[in-house]
This record gives structure tokens, C-alpha cells and sequence, in this order.
């Protein structure tokens, strides 16, 4: 667990293995006379021989500071750009991991944003990029140097710096539990044992779960969930989590739907297995978005009344597994004629939104690894965002600010054409064009209320890693969330 913390003690002064001196292309901000002495004179000479270009950094040894080792990171030209800042303490983490700094500090640059935001964004880039998934490799594999203790040095506004760093520190950290979730092996994530660790979470973080098990799912008619669940020797589970602060500034709450799917085969429509089955655990990357997102609530008090549902199984050819051809009869009394059973999880996501109703909700958000065609039409960094008629450009907004972006995909009416089906309802399949459109369009069916429905299957794993994304689970999802839904509190409020 990383210690984080904020001093205004003299930059020469800090006993660190590592001080982060972040610049700016043509930056004013680090000379002799604000650094300090001995030592500024001597970063001031390096400096002119550095740029400031993002991504660039150098590492000098000065012997005038208490600092082992100081690096000058490179943040580019922009000097308003919250995710300029998470990229630049990024390369500092990789500086330190590089030189094992257990103790890392980093001197808050002069820019144009608010000293929370920065102290905010300079956390959540350090942390994020410290993280690593070390649950399975041996005790002597496991990095044991990475950095404990990371020091921001404010110079005026040191209570909001300090409020943001708080702040990113839950937020980086909610992301994590995210991060792990994804990561995890399916045999340790079935449905049964996912409501357990969500258990676990909730009682940590003072929000409230209750897990459904297969009778009471069973009860409720979930006939998407029962169907996808039919072909597995595990059963299903449906995590119900709330978070309902008595300050709550909503009487209607927030619903958040996540995918659960631990594992997808595709079922009898079984898929390949390179670059395609070989990644499905992260198949309940949705569902884990929401679990941290609940995390991050009830850990930073957030005054607003938020329910998260979960349902959860995996998608098996086992003998007793639905096949093309089935129709069946969902939570919503609607029917779907199945024409491939690797469309699944727009079958237990309709059961979830549909129950949905029950909690009038003032706005329901789903997320979840929908289709491919989001990965082709988007790639990894950018998620797409659709809606009947929620408010997507305050969610646009919010991914802009957290670094979890989002964009929108039209929803006119044709495309749900696709989607006609000769024997029941609807069909859970579309044609070859515009797949995460008509995946939309089929969740639309099953709602009756303000709606918002991202789809995140590029930007939820990696196969190879960015700027604080390590390869595999990113966790994406929750900043957006916690973003857009603390916006969402802060107006309503006033
Ligand atoms: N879980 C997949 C979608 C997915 C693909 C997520 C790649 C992450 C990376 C989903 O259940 C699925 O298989 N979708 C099908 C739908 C199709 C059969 C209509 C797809 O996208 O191919
Ligand atoms: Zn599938
Ligand atoms: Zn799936």
C-alpha cells in the first residue's frame, strides 16, 4: 500500500531516493533562485540541456540535495491538461521502478489548473502506473522495491493540493480493485465466489451487497441470465451493492449495470482462442468497473444515492447449454429468438436493466465489454457511449476530465431493424454493420427510463500497455464514473 502525503518543506531538504521535477517545453519554473542554492544552480545548467517534450526525462545525481537522485520528466507544451500530468508522473513511476525508489517525491509544477486537480492527476498517474498484478508469481519474483512513499511537495495551496492527492489516492486505488478483478484467474472469479469478494469490499468500504443466488434469480424470471448460465457447472449470482448516504442530494438513485461475465466462450457459438477467447476473463471488466466505482463512493462520501448490479456467470458449451435456435422469455416478459450465443452478455444486462425498474431510477448507466465492433470502430483508449435520452455529453465531459474517454455513437431509429426476428420479439443478433449500435439497440428494449450505456471493450484490456494502463485489466471506467457522478452531486447541491 503506497503511503501519500504533501509537504511545504524546501525541496533540498527532502530525504528521498527519488525527487521528480516536472517541466514544461521553455519552462521558467525551475531555476537557481526558486529551487534553491547549490542544487538549482546545478539543475538550472542541466536543464538547458532538456526540452520539457512529454515523454522525455533525465536522471542527475546532485550532491547538494538530500535526495539521492533527482529526474527532470518532460510535460510537454500544454500546461492544462489533467492527463498531460498523469502521463509525466507515469514516467516518473517507470524512473522509479527503473532505480527502485521506495521513497519518490515530486515538486507540483506551475500550471494552469486548479491545485486539487493537479494534486488529483499527479497521484492517480503515479499510482496507476505503479500498479502491477503480482497475485501469482512466486515470493522471490514479486517486485519488492516498488515505491512506498510518494511525496508531493506544494508550494502555495497546500490544503486543496492535499485534497486532491487524497482524492486520486481512493480513486487510483478503486481503479486497482478493478485492475484485479479483471486480472484475476476464472477459477477464482466463478459467479458464487465474485459475490464474496464483493462482500468483502462492501464491509471495507461501508456500502451494502446482497448476492442473489440461482433460486432467487430463478424467482425474479431472469431469463437471459438462466439461459447464458445453462450451459455452466457453476451457477449464476446477481450482486445487488448501495451506497445511501443520509445526505443523499437524489431521492431516485443512480443505477450502474455492469457486465459479469467471469468467462466467455462464446458458448456453442464457441469463438477461436488466440486474440480472442485467450482474453475473455476481462469479459466482467463492466462488472468490475461498477464494484470499484461503489468502492471510490463510499469512500470519498460522495452525497448521492447509487445502486450497482452485477449479474454474473460464464458463458459455457457445457451439455445443457443454450443453443441457436432457443427463444426466450426475459425478466421483461419480452422474447428473443438466440441466433448466437456468443451475444450473450446484452442477454443478462437486458435481465439487469429491465429489473432496473423496480428502483425508479432517476438514471441508469451500463457498462460493459460488449462487442467487437466497438474495438474496430473505437480502438483501445476510447470507449463508445450510447443513449436514448440520457445526458452523454455530461458523460463525454467527464471522460475528458478523468482520462477515461468516451465518445458518442448515433442511435437512430433504423438501427434497430437489425434486430427484427421472424418468431419472437427480437433477435439478440444484427447483421454484420454497425455491431455495437445494434447491441445498443437491443439493451434499449428493455428500458423505460434515462439511459446511458457505454461499451468498453478496447479501452477495458490491454494487450499492450500505455501511459499508466499496464498490459491487461485497466480499470477503466471507474474514474469516469466517480467523475461524472460526484459533477452530478457538486450540481445538484447548489
Ligand atoms: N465479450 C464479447 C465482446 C468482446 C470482444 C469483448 C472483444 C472484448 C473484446 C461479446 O460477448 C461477444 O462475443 N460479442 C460478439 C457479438 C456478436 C456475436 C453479435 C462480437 O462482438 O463478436
Ligand atoms: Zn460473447
Ligand atoms: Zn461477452
Amino acid at each position: 500500500m503506497m503511503k501519500v502525503s504533501v509537504t511545504t518543506l524546501p525541496l533540498v531538504s527532502l530525504d528521498v531516493d527519488l525527487l521528480l521535477l516536472l517541466v514544461t517545453e521553455g519552462d521558467a519554473g525551475i531555476t537557481a533562485e526558486n529551487i534553491g542554492g547549490e542544487i538549482g544552480q546545478a539543475l538550472e545548467l542541466t536543464l538547458s540541456d532538456f526540452s520539457g517534450k512529454a515523454g522525455e526525462s533525465v536522471v542527475v545525481y546532485p550532491a547538494a540535495t538530500r535526495a539521492h537522485r533527482v529526474a527532470f520528466v518532460g510535460l510537454g507544451d500544454s500546461a492544462d491538461d489533467a492527463e498531460a500530468l498523469r502521463e509525466a508522473a507515469a514516467t516518473g513511476a517507470a524512473l522509479a521502478k527503473k532505480t527502485n525508489g521506495t521513497t519518490v517525491a515530486l515538486r507540483i509544477p506551475d500550471v494552469a489548473l486548479d491545485s486539487d486537480v493537479t494534486g488529483q492527476a499527479l497521484v492517480e498517474g503515479f499510482m496507476l502506473a505503479s500498479y502491477e498484478f503480482q497475485r501469482y508469481k512466486e515470493e522471490d519474483e514479486r517486485t519488492h522495491d516498488r515505491t512506498e512513499r510518494f511525496v508531493l511537495h506544494a508550494g502555495a495551496h497546500e490544503q486543496a493540493v492535499r485534497r486532491g492527492a487524497e482524492r486520486g489516492r481512493v480513486i487510483a486505488e478503486s481503479t486497482c480493485t478493478a485492475r484485479d478483478l479483471v486480472n484475476m484467474s476464472p477459477h477464482e472469479k466463478t459467479p458464487t465466489l465474485l459475490g464474496k469478494a464483493v462482500e468483502r469490499h462492501a464491509k471495507k468500504n461501508g456500502f451494502d451487497v446482497t448476492v442473489w443466488d440461482k433460486a432467487e434469480i430463478e424467482h425474479e424470471k431472469m431469463g437471459g441470465l438462466l439461459a447464458v448460465n445453462r450451459g455452466s457447472p457453476e451457477p449464476p449470482a446477481f450482486i445487488e451493492m448501495t451506497w445511501q448516504p443520509s445526505k443523499a442530494a437524489n431521492s431516485r438513485p443512480v443505477v450502474l449495470v455492469g457486465k459479469g461475465i467471469v468467462f466467455d466462450t462464446g458458448g456453442l457459438s464457441l469463438k477461436p482462442t488466440k486474440d480472442s477467447m485467450d482474453h475473455m476473463k476481462a469479459d466482467m471488466a463492466g462488472g468490475a468497473a461498477v464494484i470499484g466505482t461503489l468502492e471510490a463512493l463510499a469512500r470519498l462520501d460522495v452525497p448521492l444515492y447509487v445502486v450497482g448490479l452485477v449479474p454474473a456467470t460464464d458463458n459455457r458449451p457445457g451439455a445443457f447449454a443454450y443453443v441457436p435456435g432457443d427463444v426466450l422469455t426475459m425478466h421483461s416478459g419480452k422474447t428473443v429468438e438466440v441466433l448466437n450465443t456468443d451475444a450473450e452478455g446484452r442477454l443478462i444486462l437486458a435481465d439487469a436493466l429491465s429489473y432496473a425498474k423496480i428502483y425508479r431510477p432517476e438514471l441508469v448507466i451500463d457498462l460493459a465489454t460488449l462487442t467487437g465492433a466497438q474495438v474496430v470502430a473505437l480502438g483501445s483508449k476510447v470507449a463508445a457511449a450510447m443513449t436514448n435520452r440520457g445526458p452523454i455529453a455530461a458523460l463525454c465531459e467527464a471522460g475528458d476530465q478523468s482520462g477515461d474517454l468516451v465518445h458518442p455513437m448515433p442511435m437512430h431509429a433504423h438501427y434497430g431493424d437489425a434486430l427484427r426476428s421472424h418468431v419472437a420479439d427480437i433477435k439478440n443478433i444484427g447483421n454484420r454493420e454497425a455491431g455495437s449500435i445494434t447491441a445498443a439497440k437491443f439493451l434499449e428494449h428493455f428500458v423505460d427510463y434515462d439511459w446511458l450505456h457505454v461499451d468498453l471493450a478496447g479501452p477495458a484490456f490491454l494487450q499492450k500497455a500505455m501511459p499508466y494502463r499496464p498490459e491487461g485489466g485497466t480499470g477503466f471506467g471507474v474514474r469516469l464514473l466517480v467523475e461524472f457522478l460526484t459533477r452530478m452531486a457538486s450540481t445538484r447541491k447548489r
